[in-house]
């Protein structure tokens, strides 16, 4: 293979193709793509642009194909998904190595939150607000999914999302923009490390594109219907995030926009994303997104999907065939220019080259490597970390928590205590060879925590789904052994993710009837509930003394949950998705519009944008939480209060830690601008920092304020600040506003 791709290399005469080509290492990459690129048939050329999934596992409608061997050797296939383990792609890549031009393969996976080390699904970690916690999620997941042959993470995720009825809520970081743009850079830098080439990397993939987060009733793969204004301004940035973070690939996405397929969509992936940020990595479908075309009414057959969606930017199907089944007679017949397909060709190429893999196709096949990650002791210390970091304190009436380790008998009970993969939530890997015993149930990280000083007594109560009640007399009988119940309940892992749409958001089955049940006994409760997504759970929010949001925690749940139970950890993390009071109320975000009938409060509501049958607030706002500590906030200052188009002001802020624990405070920054050529939002998130703080101490933070922040899409669809007054709110969550000031942009 070397010799042949070398000897080319030796005496090709390189005309580089108009690429954003900014370095040596680029340039020198550009030539040898636009060699191997020379050398290439029309047939080898479109063998590039097809993805197949493995048969491994499928995330997708599968094909039965027993030719996939055959068409590898025939150069006629770019790359596999759901493929893992190194033996298994040494396999693969073995049977690549005997095509004409031995192009290598590269291997997909949606490797979301850990590999073997199952990290928090990614709406938990968002709740951390921690981007470097975040970032060590990602790159410890890269570092495992290399070293078992993958060289490419379908992630992020960075779709926002406000309606928890859409099941994928749970895949990306909440409702905001500005923090998913700041997670979504995070994620990136992690799975790509210092550079794609090293061993440990893997390119990202930020997905969906675009605006998949906003399909319509919550139902997944429904239509998108949106201004160009919104799709900039809320849904876009953190994409242009992943870009500026240099993401390796895009995927495109399976809805459409305003009638427009994203797959087809000339304007998201041409003009927006290889034309004005200058994308040069390559952009792959979603599963079969390609020919669903068809189903959208936007392409007669095969022919006219392939077509559109060359013609539109989409540079590599995955699974749909419609590439490799119609691009050469669509060349044939002039409707796709040859240069088109050879741009697609190059860019996949340059990131074939990028990883390394020309030079060494098995490179990410090191089984001895494998063993090494995927057994790392400190990865699992990693994830018990940020689960510490994800879980949300939502309730903790006359501080029932943390508990005591003076505590004689706690009763823990539920369907979720003793599961085991359920704690990895939706999207997990099915790592081959590798059992779920190296799961630490609610159950085990319990009994590590109390050890034989306390007595732990369990029953189930009753199934996370169905009416039976059998079990209730059971838990109701050792609740009032105990001093105290731990209930654990929610929803099943199951419930969330992909095709995972549901219309009712409540805690399912009879498990808040086990909780009223065990509630008059007179023990106090403490609740833990399990989601991939924002529930609703009126009864639990009025009754249970105490509530943690446990999302799914991964690998290390039952230490994590444990750490915080008993006050080894002060949760400090804050919601990054607004929380329903009922499904009838959904969509509810915090930076909405003012309206012209603002629902102020509770009590003035008629004639106003409100329910009648229902509070105008969420059960719990955006970047809500609680801790084992309160903080006050004090001293707020503003280096100045006006401003030009290029001056900025500083703001500072006192924090003090008023409690008894050692603790962590987001502290938030909210912007609103009073008066726009159109309607801006009653707050948007500008800032946020966390700052840790012993018992008793107080810190002074800052931050600054420029005319960025106060930039919008207007509707000309142009970025900018026009003059005003501006309001700046200072607070630990979108409604717990701490401080406020008034500010001025001068023209
Ligand atoms: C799925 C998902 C996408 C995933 C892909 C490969 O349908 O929409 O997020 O990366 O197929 O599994």
């Amino acid at each position: 293979m070397k010799k042949t791709i070398l000897n080319i290399l030796l005496i090709s005469v390189v005309t580089a193709f108009s690429v954003k080509v900014v370095s040596a290492q680029e340039n020198l990459i550009a030539h040898k793509a636009d060699s191997v690129l020379k050398m290439m048939t029309l047939d080898e050329k479109i063998g590039q642009l097809n993805q197949y999934n493995d048969d491994w596992t499928a995330t997708g409608p599968v094909t039965i194909d027993s030719t996939k061997a055959i068409q590898i050797k025939e150069g006629k296939v770019g790359s596999l998904l759901n493929c893992k383990g190194t033996s298994r792609i040494r396999r693969w890549q073995e049977i690549a190595m005997q095509s004409r031009l031995k192009i290598p393969l590269i291997f997909g996976q949606d490797v979301i939150h850990g590999y073997k080390t199952t990290f928090p699904i990614p709406l938990a970690e968002s709740c951390s607000w921690d981007l470097e916690a975040i970032e060590l999620s990602a790159r410890i997941a890269a570092t495992e999914a290399s070293a078992a042959g993958l060289n490419w993470t379908f992630a992020p995720m960075v779709d926002i999302a406000r309606d928890p009825r859409w099941g994928r809520v749970m895949e990306g970081a909440g409702e905001d923009t500005y923090l998913g743009s700041k997670i979504a850079y995070a994620r990136v830098k992690g799975f790509q490390g210092k550079k794609l080439g090293e061993v440990n990397s893997v390119m990202a993939c930020a997905k969906h594109f675009a605006a998949y987060g906003a399909a319509i009733g919550g139902r997944d793969y429904n239509s998108v219907d949106i201004s160009d204004r919104l799709l900039w301004e809320t849904y876009l940035p953190p994409f242009k995030a992943a870009a500026d973070a240099n993401v390796a690939t895009f995927m495109n996405s399976f809805n459409d926009i305003n009638g427009v397929p994203s797959t087809g969509n000339k304007y998201l992936q041409r003009d927006i994303l290889k034309g004005k940020w200058k994308f040069d990595g390559f952009v792959v479908s979603d599963w079969g997104s390609v020919g669903e075309m068809i189903n959208h009414g936007t392409a007669k057959n095969g022919y006219e999907a392939a077509l559109s969606a060359i013609t539109a930017g989409c540079d590599m199907d995955m699974e749909s065939r419609s590439y490799t089944k119609n691009l050469a007679q669509l060349v044939a017949d002039g409707k796709v220019p040859v240069n088109l397909i050879d741009e697609s060709v190059f860019r996949i190429l340059k990131k074939k080259f990028e990883l390394g893999l020309f030079d060494d196709p098995y490179k990410f096949c090191n089984a001895e490597r494998e063993k090494r990650e995927l057994n790392n002791p400190d990865h699992p210390a990693a994830a018990r970390e940020m689960a510490r970091k994800s879980i949300v304190l939502l309730k903790n009436e006359n501080n029932l928590l943390p508990l005591s380790d003076k505590i004689k008998t706690i009763a823990f009970i539920g369907p979720l205590v003793k599961a085991m993969n359920q704690n990895k939530g939706s999207w997990d890997v099915d790592v081959p060879g590798v059992d779920s015993s190296y799961i630490v149930s609610q159950w085990e990280g319990l009994k590590h925590r109390v050890g034989n000083k306390t007595k732990l007594l369990y029953a189930k109560g009753c199934d996370i789904k169905g009416n039976n009640k059998e079990g209730f007399a059971e838990a109701v009988n050792i609740a009032k052994q105990a001093d105290v119940v731990i209930l654990s309940i929610g929803e099943e892992r199951e419930m969330t993710g992909e095709a995972k749409s549901r219309s009712n958001i409540n805690i399912p089955g009879v498990q808040e009837e086990l909780l009223k049940a065990l509630l008059a006994t007179g023990k106090k409760v403490v609740v833990l509930i399990n989601a991939g997504r924002p529930l609703v759970f009126n009864y639990t929010a009025g009754n249970a003394q105490a509530i943690l949001y446990t999302w799914w925690l991964g690998s290390e749940a039952g230490d994590a949950i444990a750490d915080v139970l008993f006050g080894d950890y002060n949760p400090s993390a804050r919601l990054s998705i607004s929380f329903p009071l009922s499904v009838g109320q959904i969509p509810i975000y915090y930076s909405h519009f003012n309206t012209g009938r603002p629902a102020l409060t509770d009590d003035t509501r008629f004639y106003t944008s409100s329910y009648n049958d229902l509070s105008i607030y969420p059960r719990y706002e955006f970047g809500y939480g609680l801790g084992y500590s309160a903080f006050k906030y004090s001293n707020l200052q503003m280096s100045k209060k006006k401003i030009h188009h290029n001056e900025q002001i500083e703001v500072s802020v006192t924090i003090t830690n008023t409690g008894k624990y050692d603790g962590e405070e987001t502290v938030q920054l909210y912007l609103r601008d009073l008066v726009g050529s159109i309607a801006r939002p009653v707050e948007e998130l500008k800032d946020f920092k966390k700052v840790k703080l012993q018992a008793g101490q107080s810190k002074t933070i800052s931050f600054t304020i420029d005319s960025e922040k106060l930039s919008f899409y207007n509707q000309q669809l142009q970025w900018l600040a026009e003059p005003g007054e501006f309001e700046l709110m200072i607070g630990a969550s979108s409604r717990d506003i701490r401080m406020k000031e008034t500010f001025e942009l001068a023209d």
